[in-house]
């Protein structure tokens, strides 16, 4: 049972006592209760209170009362997965209300594990007064999706790969609140979840897609870049860059092995001159890029310079037709240790990409490739890094992060972007359907995320260059 603001407890048990102690509940009609007597008062004041309670924290309205009077249900689902374990113990770590926390995934055995795991690695947190289970459900099976989505404050979604938006729709249908996925996905998926703007704004749901580190976390580091050239004068902005860097799996699962695959079969989708204009050249164009903004940041040793090839990531499309850039987009990334990155795009240049959207070949070469990846992940650093580029007019400011882990630093972005939309729950509420680069459109909430996001455990480095082409010339003369 946990403690209400003003010092009493509330539950059934113990919901006369809340009922004397909450001022907002000592507004209610007491002639109603009081009409047959003392004991009959007392026993329905109970289940009203505590009803009351729950529905109230719902509304944000008796938020002080509300918050304590239950805990905040959050569903993650793909719980059991690398992602979702630590998303699921950066909430517990973060969040400042006591969670109840519901892992989903497929796998019972599996389930199990990862609530050890998750109890084990939240630690000194669950005496906030956490709770962590599992429940075995196929997301798939919108049946099953239903009645673990109904009275949940939060979805997150890490059970990828992200292909229909079902939980989407099921939150949506079901009114959760807070809804949040990692999607990084090939395909329509991200058209399709924008499609459901209106029903998200008429079940009162602030949903967010695509929001992982990258994309995620790094479609806000561009709108940052924007603004601040922006400021500085410049009437418009050229061209934009995202570049990652992930040694090996990074401390994800398979799965993204099978992604990065079927990746290669799909058109890039980049901006050129202004307009849309996918390109077939995921797995070429390598190129090299200085993942550090100075030879001073923490990144120019642990990171460097690294070696990219372009991949369909979606941001590359989304950022720039929010943004409204003249010029071109681009995306890449590249993995360690580098032989990986040559052998990968030394395949993609010999086989057909028909081949590669077949998800049976593609699904086939990730589990054949799997055990060398393992393998030599043992010698190489979980690290990981993004940097992304923004130019206009005669500006180019550059954005850098790098993190110890990848698999941490895309399961921290998610589960702050998820504590962030249950905060604003109690204030700037505005439902609907959201890319990252929409809401990090607000300069405030953009603010908001930047320091959660540069604040997590594992960041070696999070920053931001402003450069003029003057200043550049000047610097080289
Ligand atoms: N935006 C970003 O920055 C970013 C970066 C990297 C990865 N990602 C996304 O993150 C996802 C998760 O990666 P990960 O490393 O955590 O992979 P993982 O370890 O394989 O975890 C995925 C989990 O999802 C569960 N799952 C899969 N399909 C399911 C279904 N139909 N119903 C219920 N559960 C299901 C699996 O559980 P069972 O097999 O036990 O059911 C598994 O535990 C990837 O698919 C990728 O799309 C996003």
């Amino acid at each position: 049972m946990d403690a209400l603001p003003c010092g009493q407890v509330c539950g059934v048990r113990a919901a006369s006592e809340a009922w004397s102690a909450c001022g907002w509940v000592r507004s209610l009609p007491r002639a109603g209760f009081s009409r047959n007597g003392n004991d009959w008062r007392t026993s329905a004041a109970a289940g009203l209170v505590s009803t009351l309670c729950v529905r109230r924290a719902s509304r944000a309205r008796c938020a002080r009362c509300a918050r304590h009077a239950a805990k905040t249900r959050v569903v993650l689902l793909g719980g059991a997965g690398r992602i979702g374990t630590a998303a699921a113990v950066h909430l517990l770590r973060r969040s400042p209300n006591p969670l109840e926390v519901v892992l989903a995934g497929r796998s019972e055995a599996k389930g199990q594990r990862a609530q050890e795991e998750v109890l084990s690695e939240a630690g000194m947190s669950l005496k906030l007064g956490h709770q962590v289970s599992f429940r075995q459900v196929d997301w798939r099976d919108e049946g099953a999706l239903a009645p673990l989505l109904r009275g949940a404050d939060c979805v997150l979604h890490t059970a990828g790969p992200f292909d229909e938006p079902v939980v989407l729709k099921t939150a949506i249908r079901e009114r959760v609140p807070v809804y949040v996925d990692v999607a990084d996905p090939i395909g329509r998926y991200l058209d399709k979840a924008e499609t459901m703007d209106a029903a998200a704004m008429e079940a009162n749901c602030m949903a967010l897609c695509g929001a992982g580190a990258f994309p995620g976390f790094s479609n806000v580091l561009a709108v940052e870049c924007a603004s601040r050239i922006l400021t500085s004068g410049a009437r418009e902005l050229r061209d934009v860059d995202f570049s990652y860097f992930t040694s090996g799996l990074g401390g994800s699962g398979a799965v993204n092995l099978l992604i990065t695959n079927l990746g290669f079969g799909e058109p890039v989708p980049v901006y050129r001159d202004g307009r849309y204009a996918p390109q077939m050249t995921a797995g070429g164009e390598m190129r090299q890029v200085d993942f550090f903004l100075d030879e001073a940041d923490p990144a120019f040793r642990e990171v460097g310079r690294r070696d990219v090839w372009s991949w369909p990531f979606p941001e590359a499309y989304t950022v720039p037709r929010s943004i409204h850039i003249q010029g071109d987009s681009s995306t890449g990334m590249g993995t360690a240790p580098g032989i990986w990155n040559h052998i990968l795009v030394a395949l993609v240049s010999l086989l057909p990409r028909d081949l590669w959207r077949n998800r049976s070949f593609s699904e086939a070469l990730a589990w054949f490739s799997l055990p060398m990846v393992w393998a030599t992940d043992q010698f190489v650093k979980e690290t990981h890094a993004m940097r992304v580029e923004v130019s206009g007019s005669e500006w180019r400011c550059v954005a850098v992060q790098a993190h110890r882990s990848f698999r941490r630093c895309v399961a921290q972005s998610a589960a702050e972007f998820a504590l962030h939309l249950l905060q604003r729950r109690e204030g700037d509420w505005r439902p609907g359907v959201y890319m990252p680069e929409l809401l990090a459109e607000d300069e405030a909430a953009r603010a908001e995320l930047l320091k959660r996001f540069s604040s997590t455990e594992g960041t070696i480095s999070c920053g931001f260059k402003l450069t003029s082409e003057s200043q550049e010339r000047l610097t080289k003369d």
